[in-house]
């Protein structure tokens, strides 16, 4: 069942890359409107490309739950909801840096148990089933995925991203300012959902943040999580308050290092 939602999800997700591929226009992307904060944007084709995918997997499963970035969410009476991004990585959208991804997650009480995430600029496709592992599509042949070993923090190359919000962003500077000595290097990528997959498979090697919404961590998280990489926030949970992930090599280590830091 849960490799059904893992296809649906893939097949949805093509489908609204393609969308989103075929709309862009040469150069910058307009604006439509602000969020959270004046940087916080959205385009109009963030909402094509949700409402595509909330039609498409509705009309697949039309009792299940949907809660996307940008639209209203629709509550479901089968036990499943999709928690979905249709263009997670806008800012990159809008400026034309290919790091921008359609990420789908479909979610139980078990928690995440499927996902799909596609880089639209390149094609690259990862999936995730819950205890199943994780795998990077090639054509339609799903090659697993296993998170490479990492054993030293100081030789970890750390992805992360920055909140909307200025004082958040003031703390958080002084936490990765803190973190960097101690570390490879650090990468700011600009697609949560694209750092997760990359964690997956030895892009990065550990991973915080501050301020993901469920959209931009469900599919993602899955996939890392199925990789063999551990997640956690100030607590077990990862949450909008503190994702850090890493490599069980040095998870503990690194976790430490970044709380002591100030995140
Ligand atoms: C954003 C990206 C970014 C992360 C932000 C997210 P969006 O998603 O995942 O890497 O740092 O917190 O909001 O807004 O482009 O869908």
């Amino acid at each position: 069942m849960t490799l059904e939602l893992a296809v649906l999800a893939r097949d949805v997700g093509r489908e609204a890359a393609a969308h989103v591929r075929a709309r862009r226009p040469v150069g910058r992307v307009e604006v439509a409107a602000t969020k959270s904060s004046p940087t916080d944007v959205v385009t109009e084709i963030d909402r094509e490309s949700e409402d595509l995918i909330r039609a498409r997997l509705l009309s697949a499963r039309p009792d299940d739950g949907f809660l996307g970035e940008e639209g209203d969410s629709v509550e479901g009476t089968s036990g499943v909801e999709w928690v979905v991004d249709p263009i997670d990585g806008t800012v990159n959208f809008v400026y034309g840096i290919p790091a921008y991804a359609v990420s789908i997650a479909a979610v139980t009480a078990q928690g995440v148990v499927a996902a799909h995430v596609v880089n639209i600029a390149s094609g690259e496709e990862w999936g995730a089933v819950a205890s199943e592992g994780a795998w990077r599509w090639h054509d339609d042949e799903r090659v697993p995925v296993v998170a490479p070993v990492t054993s030293q923090v100081s030789h970890a190359l750390v992805g992360t991203g920055f909140h909307y919000t200025r004082p958040i962003r003031e703390q958080q500077a002084a936490a990765a300012a803190r973190l960097l000595p101690h570390v490879r290097d650090i990468r700011r990528i600009g697609s949560a959902a694209l750092d997760l997959c990359g964690l997956a498979e030895g892009r990065l090697d550990a991973y915080v943040e501050q301020g993901l919404k469920p959209w931009d961590l469900a599919a993602g998280g899955l996939v890392a999580r199925e990789a063999g990489i551990v997640i956690e926030g100030l607590g077990d949970t990862p949450d909008e308050r503190l994702v850090v992930a890493a490599h069980p090599g040095i998870a503990e280590e690194y976790f430490s290092l970044v709380r002591a830091c100030g995140f």
